[in-house]
């Protein structure tokens, strides 16, 4: 299960929730880190389904918490059995794709905004906070290390790094405007309510 990732930058240390005037500047992907992450994407890409169940099985083992937010996994004990499992794989596929997409999306960084901010309003409708977002890249790099054995180096994984941080960093704050949105529904429909029962009467 061990994996050393220099330096932990993906544990997220922002709290769960934020208000918008403390929000983050998103993480700076430069050129350089643009151009490692495509070649050594060309490698990954041949293994995307492993890497996706590889990085899942990880994290429900290194965060157990994680595997409570998912419907069909929360209440499997014996993790080797996920190794296996249709649906792991097809979800670890779903999270890979989207990675695959981010790739396609480093030279039109405000397309891959607007994905990333779509996809933490949708984890805000599946109940995944942001707190565990950052889990995921750090899961990520130990499964691809491996793969990419000699090509791994210390730059490549400070891209790796910064794209899952930018990514999260956006996902965080789609998440936080549905949190809001939900909220201020909620709001109105409670100050609403008095009339509808005034017409009930
Ligand atoms: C870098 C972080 C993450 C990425 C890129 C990611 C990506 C995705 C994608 C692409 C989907 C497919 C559905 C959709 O597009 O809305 C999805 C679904 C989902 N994710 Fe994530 N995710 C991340 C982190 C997490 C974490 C940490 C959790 C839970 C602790 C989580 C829980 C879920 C759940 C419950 C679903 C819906 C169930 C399903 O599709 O099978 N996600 N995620």
């Amino acid at each position: 299960m061990g994996c050393a990732i220099s330096g932990s930058g993906l544990t997220p240390r922002t709290p769960e929730i934020r208000s918008t005037e403390d929000a983050e500047a998103p993480a700076r992907l430069t050129p350089r880190h643009i151009h490692l992450i495509k070649e050594s994407w060309k490698v990954i890409q041949e293994d995307i389904a492993k890497v996706g169940i590889i990085m899942f099985v990880r994290l429900f083992e290194t965060h157990p918490e994680c595997k409570d937010v998912f419907f069909l996994f929360r209440d499997v004990e014996d993790l080797e059995r996920l190794r296996t499992s249709r649906e792991l794989r097809a979800h670890g596929l779903r999270v890979m794709s989207f990675i695959e997409k981010s790739v396609a999306r480093l030279d039109q960084l405000e397309r891959l905004q607007t994905l990333a901010l779509e996809l933490g309003k949708s984890h805000y409708r599946y109940n995944a906070p942001p707190k565990y977002y950052g889990y995921v890249g750090a899961e990520f790099i130990c499964a691809v290390q491996p793969i990419l054995k000699e090509r791994w180096t210390a730059e490549l994984e400070q891209a790796w790094k910064t794209l899952f941080q930018f990514i999260t960093g956006i996902m965080k704050d789609g998440y936080l405007e549905e949190e809001k949105t939900k909220r201020n529904l909620m709001l109105t429909s409670t100050r609403e309510r008095p009339d509808k029962r005034n017409t009930m009467i």
